[in-house]
């Protein structure tokens, strides 16, 4: 809707700011601005209406945009322009990630430059560094306690070294993703120290009461992050002697975005990131930025509006952005992070495949693909132009926060089902190779997450120990059956640092106070470069997944059809081991077949017949290379355990 107002006052504000107008990227720059500012405006107000400063702060985050694009570097621009037109460019087949700890996978910013070669030797072009803004050593959970969103923790380098490996990376036709953690900063944060001191302005930041009246209220409502660890959601704060909300660890003070001020403070801060020249800003812990008493405080409307209000912002000063919302939420949830009704596809570009990713390891542990299947009709709901981050592992946990219908539906008891599946990979259940442990047991509501590295889940752990070589090869294949379905379903795939050489469990954590209350970092090992020169040694275990893993990856990168373009079917389950689909574009398809279980099973002809592809097709595995001919209906397709195909016709 035009409203004359509204665009006298983006007028003045531009014209104050001397923008040169003939210049063509301060053209586009204004053509965008104009075109999404009366959507700001509108959710601004959706938000702060009522609020007595939200007149002074929208005025403040007009001048943050257009700062935000004059202080934004020639080449970012130049990217900006060059990341336009087709589909979105991170929905390309081109893009496998990598995600990981700066301190763990080297050393610093400036040994990660060295390291850059190894990720492109492995085929890795996106990465996303763990966060490395400052944040204290003893209580940062793994850096998602922000005591300053500016600078660098000195541990690993500089701000100039950051620059630098960006520049590099760009250069060499890499992209970087990092974090904003928007929902919380340290207890050690200036805003934090300064509302713990009693100052007005800063209390406002957070949610902080005098006494325990409210945070009850609250509490009754909201469920235990970390119930072992850290119960409630509240946290007492001696300095002040008020109780402050702390939803994930007490350290972690829940910013408070009713009001504006925080808002359009943070916002400074996503541009500021923009401006290093950030391609993807992964928005940590979105499903919590707002509360409300009554309620879960989880993905509630207003969470949504702020989303949407930071897209439209970001896609006006710095379009070559894109937002990763990590909502690690249930299959309906999730697609409203994509945006609803009128903002369909405006909310966040990419979010995780949680589902998937966690329904992998379901058929893993049962060898029964059909909770998988049960999810698909709602996953597959994600709006065109949008794209997951498709993983097998990262830093957390894995919960199983797929729906209950969905277990049943598969012919399953739901409450049976996840206590199979929890004592499987913590190693209780008898006869299971998985190496892992329960994250976050929660004794009210009998829930738990699971911790463990790739191989070490997948049985190398187990099976080196026993020293089976039939146990090591079994778990070597699963694990390359996870990596070539998060590889193969669409999205960007995200490995996790290590995976790409079988790190086990690491559980020198258990002996360090700052880190032995949360076992989500025994999957997070320190990279050791001389085992990881065995990757070159034929035979070594690190061989094996390195080069498996590599060869994924071409396999990937070689055939556009793995693009997310919205062109997956799942094929009609044949066989309640074997998870099957087909990605095409035009008359072009590749089917992909993925057996889940440990025993040899075959899959009839007719499986491929109904996919479209008739009696006597030439096809081919490009995975193995093995050729074939479709046969008959009722002869058989044969898979080894843990075997996958990825077929074109030949
Ligand atoms: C996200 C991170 C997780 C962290 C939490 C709190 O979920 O992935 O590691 O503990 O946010 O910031
Ligand atoms: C919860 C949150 C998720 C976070 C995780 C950290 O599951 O929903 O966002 O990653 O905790 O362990």
């Amino acid at each position: 809707m035009y409203q004359e107002s509204l665009y006298q006052f983006l007028s003045q504000k531009i014209n104050d700011r001397n923008i040169p107008f003939n210049e063509e990227e301060s053209i586009t720059f204004l053509m965008r601005i104009s075109s999404n500012f009366d959507v700001i405006h509108h959710l601004y107000l959706t938000i702060y209406q009522d609020h007595p400063k939200r007149s002074e702060n929208f005025s403040l985050l007009t001048e943050i945009l257009i700062d935000g694009f004059l202080k934004r570097p020639q080449q970012l621009r130049q990217l900006d322009a060059q990341k336009k037109g087709g589909m979105p460019w991170f929905t390309s087949s081109e893009l496998v990630g990598m995600s990981l700890y700066v301190d763990r996978f080297c050393l610093d910013l400036s040994d990660l430059r060295q390291k850059l070669n190894y990720l492109l030797e492995l085929g890795v072009n996106f990465v996303h560094l763990m966060p490395l803004m400052k944040s204290p050593q003893e209580a940062s959970d793994g850096g998602y306690a922000v005591s300053d969103f500016r600078q660098v923790e000195p541990r690993f380098g500089t701000m100039a070294e950051l620059e630098l490996l960006v520049s590099e990376m760009h250069s060499k036709g890499m992209y970087i993703m990092l974090d904003i953690v928007l929902n919380h900063t340290s207890d050690q944060h200036e805003w934090a120290r300064r509302a713990s001191a009693g100052e007005e302005q800063y209390e406002q930041y957070f949610y902080i009461y005098p006494d325990r009246e409210v945070p009850d209220v609250f509490e009754k409502t909201m469920p235990d992050i970390f119930p072992d660890s850290s119960p409630g959601s509240f946290t007492f704060d001696v300095q002040s002697g008020k109780w402050v909300m702390s939803v994930f660890n007490s350290y972690q003070w829940d910013l408070n975005y009713t009001n504006p001020e925080v808002f359009v403070r943070m916002l400074e801060h996503i541009l500021f990131y923009a401006n290093l020249g950030v391609d993807v800003l992964r928005i940590d812990a979105p499903a919590f930025i707002w509360k409300k008493i009554g309620t879960a405080c989880q993905n509630l409307p207003e969470a949504h509006t702020i989303l949407q209000l930071i897209k439209h912002c970001v896609q006006s000063v710095a379009p070559g952005m894109a937002l990763l919302g990590e909502a690690i939420v249930a299959p309906a949830e999730i697609m409203k992070y994509f945006g609803t009704g009128s903002f369909m596809g405006r909310e966040c570009d990419l979010a995780y495949n949680a589902t998937q990713m966690a329904l992998q390891w379901d058929a893993l542990a049962t060898g029964d693909v059909r909770v998988m299947m049960a999810a698909q009709r709602e996953l597959l709901k994600k709006p065109l132009g949008t794209t997951w981050i498709t993983y097998t592992r990262c830093h957390d946990d894995i919960g199983l926060g797929y729906d209950d219908s969905m277990i049943q539906e598969a012919g399953f008891q739901p409450m049976r089902h996840r206590e199979f599946l929890k004592a499987y990979y913590s190693g209780q259940f008898p006869g299971s190779p998985a190496r892992g442990a329960l994250f976050g047991v929660n004794p009210k509501t009998n829930d738990a997450r699971i911790s463990g590295t790739l191989a070490s889940l997948c049985g190398l752990e187990s099976a080196l120990e026993k020293n089976q070589a039939e146990d090591v090869e079994l778990s070597i294949r699963k694990i390359i059956l996870m990596q070539a379905q998060s590889l193969f379903i669409g999205g960007i795939p995200v490995l996790f640092y290590g995976d790409e050489c079988g790190y086990l469990n690491d559980y020198s954590y258990q002996k360090d106070p700052s880190k032995n209350y949360d076992n989500r970092w025994m999957h997070r090992p320190a990279i050791n470069w001389e085992r990881n020169q065995y990757r070159l040694q034929k035979g070594s275990i690190e061989f094996q997944i390195f080069s498996k893993t590599q060869k994924l990856i071409r396999i990937r990168k070689g055939n556009s059809i793995f693009s997310d373009t919205a062109n997956l079917v799942w094929l009609s389950m044949q066989n309640i081991h074997i998870a099957g689909f087909k990605r095409s574009v035009a008359s072009e398809s590749i089917i992909c077949l993925f057996n889940f279980s440990d025993k040899e099973t075959g899959l009839t002809w007719y499986a491929l017949k109904e996919a479209g592809w008739p009696e006597q097709t030439k096809i081919k595995d490009l995975w193995s290379g093995l050729e074939f001919q479709v046969g008959k209906d009722d002869q058989h397709l044969v898979f080894q355990p843990y075997q996958f195909m990825v077929l074109v016709k030949n």
